[in-house]
């Protein structure tokens, strides 16, 4: 087919996709050059350069990008593994690595591992195989085998929000015992004396380092640790629901509780409202995260702000910065919590 036919083709609205041979000859240089325009490989004269960009304007022409990908053996794709995309916060923080990856030319594949460690790993093996550049990682559990495995394979990686450990790696978190002594002493400051704790995932930091700074922050105010007002939840709205429930039905109730996520202390209310427990009146709630979400409950949550978009961006600038130097010493950092006071927590009832 003629150069010009192929033209009148696409006019036509064919399919035809053009080649990085059919730009050489519609813009008369060699397809050496129009492959060193095309991925910037060496200097090409500006006239030529010219001709180039015409003529792919002209026939449409987009790099074959797979090809590329092949020769380079990496994409300008990052990969994201979540244990539930379901969750507001996983999904909040997602949104900032698109955010920033797309400003940087990457795209982002976003895994669900659903809290399970073989589809976590098995994930991992697919980003792999799509070539991914890096890979941005949300533990579902204990994953220090799969970390240790990820850095000797040399995938970039940064581990988000939950620590690795016993791994030398990149990692962003929150200062998760500093958000459980704040939501805690806010309590306290209120007047709260018996104060309950419904945990999130125990195989996993945030959890169990929410839980010390609860425990120290009532230990630092001389008031006992009562295991009866510390239960397991899942970071899920189910658990913080059936959790509520059960400490309601205490024969001394807790006149506050501390989620340590959003999604519990969404389900404390739930329960708290079917069993006619006036909050904050009868019973002060506080969560953890500030989800967008915790504007919107009934009453507005107060909660533990975590920096959401400033852990995606430093996450996603700290894997391109990896990418780019596999070498350099791991990196940890660790971002401030605020607590957030809304209407979902008051003064101690009066008896
Ligand atoms: O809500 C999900 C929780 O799991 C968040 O608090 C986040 O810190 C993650 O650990």
């Amino acid at each position: 087919m003629g150069i010009w036919q192929y033209i009148k083709c696409l006019g036509r609205g064919g399919a035809v996709i053009a080649t990085m041979r059919d730009v050489a000859r519609l813009a008369g240089v060699s397809v050496s050059t129009v492959s060193h325009v095309v991925n910037n490989s060496r200097a090409v004269s500006d006239e030529s350069r010219q001709l180039v960009l015409q003529a792919m304007e002209e026939l449409g022409y987009r790099p074959n990008t797979l090809a590329q990908s092949l020769r380079r053996q990496k994409t300008n794709t990052i990969g994201m593994i979540v244990p539930d995309s379901a969750n507001p916060f996983f999904a909040e923080v997602a949104r900032a690595i698109e955010d920033t990856s797309f400003a940087k030319n990457y795209s982002v594949i976003l895994c669900n591992s659903e809290g399970n460690l073989e589809k976590q790993r098995a994930y991992t093996n697919v980003l792999i195989d799509n070539l991914v550049a890096g890979i941005l990682f949300v533990a579902a559990g204990v994953s220090t085998e799969l970390v240790e495995d990820l850095r000797q394979r040399r995938v970039p990686l940064v581990v988000v929000d939950r620590e690795v450990p016993g791994v030398e790696v990149d990692t962003v978190m929150t200062h998760h015992a500093q958000g459980g002594r704040l939501a805690t002493q806010h309590l306290i400051d209120l007047g709260h004396r018996r104060i309950a704790c419904i945990a999130g995932n125990s195989e996993v930091s945030p959890s169990a380092e929410r839980v010390t700074g609860y425990q120290d922050a009532l230990s630092a105010n001389d008031l006992p640790i009562d295991d009866n007002l510390l239960l397991k939840g899942d970071f899920r709205y189910e658990s913080g629901y059936q959790a509520t429930r059960q400490l309601l039905c205490l024969n001394s109730p807790p006149t506050a509780i501390f989620a340590c996520n959003d999604l519990m202390a969404v389900g404390c209310i739930s329960a708290a409202t079917e069993l006619g427990v006036r909050i904050p009146d009868q019973l002060s709630v506080v969560g953890f995260d500030n989800v967008r979400l915790a504007s919107f409950t009934n009453p507005p949550l107060t909660t533990i702000a975590q920096p959401i978009f400033e852990i995606g961006a430093l996450a996603t600038k700290m894997l391109l910065e990896r990418i780019d130097d596999l070498k350099a010493p791991a990196r940890f950092k660790i971002l401030d919590t605020d607590l957030c006071v809304r209407y979902s927590s008051g003064p101690v009832p009066n008896d």
